[in-house]
């Protein structure tokens, strides 16, 4: 395994829309298990194009284990929840975004087998941030306003 470069916002291949998986061999998977190297120190998820492979894969783990989704589709969405969110790609900016409260995918695991998932809470919301990474999506472009470094202690102190 090996960490990979992060590319940070103003590069044009964070705006780009990633292709479909076609191929679930050894670089997808050196790919995955590079990503989750690169993002498990900082971050709760990545997205391929972050490290500059336009594919539709992500990596998530919000401290419940690691969750690897392949050419995921968001199947159904219900609720919404206004929470803070950053990005490894916009390094010390924070803001608040709406995202549904639950949802379902459907995805492929490393191996191309097709599964599908419910994701609920913060789960959601890490889910929906990194789908929208596949289409070129940050979410400063959602954010209902973006906070300050006192406002976004204030919440974690919560
Ligand atoms: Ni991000």
């Amino acid at each position: 395994m090996a960490l990979r470069n992060i590319l940070k916002e103003g590069d044009e291949r964070l705006r780009k829309k990633s292709r479909e998986v076609t191929d679930f061999n050894e670089r997808l998977w050196t790919l995955l298990d590079d990503m989750y190297e690169t993002m498990i120190q900082d971050g709760v998820g990545l997205a391929a194009p972050q490290v500059g492979v336009l594919r539709r894969a992500v990596v998530i783990d919000i401290g419940e284990g690691k969750l690897e989704l392949v050419n995921p589709k968001i199947t159904r969405s219900e609720g919404d929840q206004l929470g803070s969110e950053g990005c490894l790609s916009i390094p010390g900016e924070y803001g608040l975004v709406h995202r549904p409260q639950k949802l379902t995918i459907q995805a492929q695991d490393r191996f191309g087998k097709p599964f599908e998932m419910e994701a609920e809470g913060f789960l959601a919301v890490a889910c929906c941030h990194e789908l929208d990474h596949l289409d070129g999506v940050l979410f400063i472009d959602k954010a209902e306003r973006m906070l300050s470094p006192e406002e976004l202690e204030q919440m974690e102190e919560g």
